[in-house]
């Protein structure tokens, strides 16, 4: 009788995610704490070498010396999303040291609650700076050294993206232009054997994207019960999606958005 752990599956071939990650390159911006610290361990977990870029210096030191803590390989580089020149140089210098980039995140984000007749054009442009045009810089100045075939770019959406959502303007607009970037992305470099696809997060436990959106008790629970599932989602199940859809086990998936939110996008109607 052959080891289940050595039969080859005659549709699928050899599992892949578990072998996919070792010695590839993984860059990922806002990987220093949150859901992007969540899927750098992951990544790193499973062999890949890791390249953070934040804003803090002190946030990407702790963050790479917890995962080399655990046998991982990181380094860290201080970089603003909004600095297009100083991304398009830095990611020039990683490619050189590492090789080709296998899979490109742009986690990066900002937010807060404010009204939208509160909000001054400096704070609605600061959100859009940051996530939309962050993203554009992040995955522009991958595409040149991105593996080719086989590279995958992958943006941290959120269910913003698809739901009004009150005192969230910026980030719904933000979000929202992130999900069709990411389809046209797809499209136009689809023929240079680059997938571009989003992971879109509910509320995460434990994270600061979620303290910012529960300022009470109550609106904590509020927020639960707008999911479909009435639960919070953790950082791992945000990991998971991310391995798969940068693993070849996905390679045929492209200008997509991966709804991992416990069906927060759905809406909700407690009185019906
Ligand atoms: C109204 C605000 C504000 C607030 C800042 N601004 N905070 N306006 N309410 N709470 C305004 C400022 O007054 C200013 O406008 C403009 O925004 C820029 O503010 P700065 O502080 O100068 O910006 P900066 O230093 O670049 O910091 C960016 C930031 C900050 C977004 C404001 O909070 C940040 O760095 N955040 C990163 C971490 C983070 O947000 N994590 C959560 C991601 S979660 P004026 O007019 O005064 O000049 C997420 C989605 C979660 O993205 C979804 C959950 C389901
Ligand atoms: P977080 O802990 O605040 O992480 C944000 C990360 O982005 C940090 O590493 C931060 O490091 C970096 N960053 C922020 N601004 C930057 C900039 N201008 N340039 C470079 N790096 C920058 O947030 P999180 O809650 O985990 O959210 C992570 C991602 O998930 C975001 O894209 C968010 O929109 C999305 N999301 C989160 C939730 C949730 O429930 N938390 C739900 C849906 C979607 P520095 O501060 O050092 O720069």
């Amino acid at each position: 009788m052959v080891p289940a752990s050595n039969i080859v599956d005659p549709v699928m071939g050899p599992t892949s995610i578990s072998h996919h990650y070792q010695n590839r390159v993984v860059v990922i911006s806002g990987g220093s704490s949150g859901i992007g610290l969540g899927i750098s361990h992951h990544l790193a977990t499973l062999g890949a070498t890791v390249v953070i870029f934040g804003r803090s210096q002190d946030k990407l030191d702790a963050a790479t010396a917890a995962i080399a803590g655990q046998g991982g390989n990181a380094v860290g580089y201080s970089v603003d999303v909004r600095d297009a020149p100083g991304i398009v140089e830095r990611l020039a210098d990683v490619a050189q040291q590492h090789g080709p980039l296998d899979l490109v995140i742009a986690a990066a984000a900002g937010n807060f609650f404010a009204p939208a007749d509160k909000l001054s054009a400096n704070g609605f442009k600061t959100v859009i700076d940051i996530d939309l045009i962050g993203t554009f810089n992040v995955f522009s100045a991958a595409l040149p050294h991105t593996r080719k075939p086989g590279g995958v770019l992958l943006a941290i959406t959120a269910p913003q993206a698809q739901r009004a959502i009150p005192n969230q303007a910026h980030a719904c607009a933000a979000k929202a232009g992130i999900d069709m970037l990411v389809k046209c992305l797809a499209l136009e470099w689809g023929a240079k054997g680059v997938r571009v696809n989003a992971v879109s997060p509910g509320p995460i436990a434990g994270t600061e994207g979620l303290a910012r959106l529960s300022a009470t008790p109550e609106i904590e629970t509020a927020v639960r019960n707008n999911t479909a599932l009435k639960a919070f989602g953790e950082v791992s199940d945000i990991a998971r999606a991310v391995a798969y859809l940068g693993s070849p086990d996905a390679r045929y998936v492209t200008g997509t958005i991966l709804d991992c939110d416990g069906g927060m996008r759905l809406g909700n109607f407690p009185s019906l």
